[in-house]
């Protein structure tokens, strides 16, 4: 069926629009009062000793997001790479790995070439994939749809939300079968997730707010976000949605990485975009925040209530997102990451769904 753009300026804005109700069908379709079912054949996480993740691109970071997860709920370690280099460095695949994809189109010549090199290695091939008949799909021993529907805007918002949906309600199973968790933390924690598409819905409310601080940062040469844990990952999606869409140059770096080098380019004209929910690292966040202000860095701090009353002192802007458990944090927070992007490209007149250079699917090497 032809998709159109429902009324907004560009499928992008429609596709950020579209995430709490895609979200939902993605979390219904796992999530049943029991808890968490899988497609069959399912997955016990029990035997399983590692898991090696692989992708490209806004996918890529979904990984390295769940990698977080998977490590601090499950105990499981995660390798994470892009598939580019994956499928050429000729990696030891360990008994007991399973080799998870994490694709949009299912498609992407890289990550099939890198899950055909798995396939007679690793105990599963598992794929988390938008288009269910695709040869990335087709190729898994478990392919987990993540039902975002079509997505036409190549900047990728509605399928990086939707995968990480996914593969947070994974690593919520992998906690529970390694019984790292039990049912009543399990409860609490898919209460939560459950709850998200809600505070997704107050996070889309910013959007003026969101749209006067990109005329703002449409000017800026470089841009810098900073984060933390699953934020440093997010970072890095909120930096790619930028340079993507807008063409300014934006870099992610973990919060703690900075004075290592790239404070050295901060000035008053470099926007700094800080990412921190009030979790257990906010405060070691806060304070690499202030040596950026204290070198007139111009930061923009995206957080909830409490962390704005404890931190906001100084800073360039805020933006207020609801609290949320630390956990569902980073699929909040990419919501203002993806509208910032989105609205910095329009101020300057980009075409926001056919960037210069890129395309959806890449399908050759
Ligand atoms: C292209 C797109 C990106 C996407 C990446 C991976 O580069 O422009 O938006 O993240 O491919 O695509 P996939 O379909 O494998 O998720």
């Amino acid at each position: 069926a032809q998709v159109d753009k429902g009324g907004h300026k560009h499928f992008m804005a429609k596709e950020i629009a579209e995430q709490p109700t895609v979200l939902t069908s993605a979390l219904n379709y796992y999530l049943d009062e029991t808890g968490i079912t899988l497609p069959d054949p399912g997955l016990d996480f029990a035997r399983i000793e590692r898991l090696t993740m692989v992708a490209c691109g806004t996918a890529y970071f979904a990984c390295l997001t769940a990698k977080y997860w998977f490590e601090q709920l499950a105990g499981i370690p995660v390798e994470v790479d892009v598939a580019s280099e994956f499928r050429y460095r000729e990696p030891p695949i360990a008994p007991g790995t399973v080799a998870l994809f994490v694709s949009q189109s299912g498609e992407t010549a890289d990550t099939l070439a890198a899950l055909r090199y798995c396939r007679d290695k690793a105990d599963r091939i598992v794929s988390v994939v938008n288009v269910a008949e695709s040869s990335i799909a087709r190729e898994s021993d478990l392919p987990l749809p993540i039902l975002a529907g079509a997505e036409i805007g190549v900047a990728s918002t509605k399928a990086f939300t939707c995968q990480l949906g996914v593969l947070i309600t994974l690593a919520l199973k992998a906690a529970r079968d390694k019984g790292r968790i039990d049912d009543t933390e399990l409860a609490t924690h898919l209460t939560a997730l459950r709850g998200l598409p809600g505070l997704m819905n107050i996070a889309l409310d910013q959007a003026d707010r969101t749209r006067a601080l990109a005329r703002k940062l449409a000017e800026a040469r470089d841009i810098l976000f900073l984060g933390r844990g699953p934020m440093y990952a997010l970072a890095h999606e909120g930096a790619l949605k930028l340079k993507e869409i807008s063409y300014i140059h934006a870099e992610a770096y973990a919060s703690g990485e900075l004075k290592h080098g790239p404070i050295a380019l901060v000035d008053k004209t470099v926007p700094v975009i800080v990412m921190a929910p009030t979790d257990a690292l906010f405060d070691k966040t806060v304070s690499n925040m202030q040596e950026v202000m204290a070198r007139g860095g111009k930061v923009l701090l995206i957080t909830d209530r409490k962390g704005a009353d404890q931190a906001a002192e100084g800073v360039w802007n805020t933006l207020i997102l609801p609290e949320v458990d630390p956990l569902l944090a980073p699929i909040l927070y990419a919501i203002p990451a993806q509208q910032l992007a989105y609205f910095t490209a329009v101020a300057k007149g980009t075409d926001v769904d056919q960037p210069r250079n890129l395309a959806k699917s890449v399908t050759v090497e």
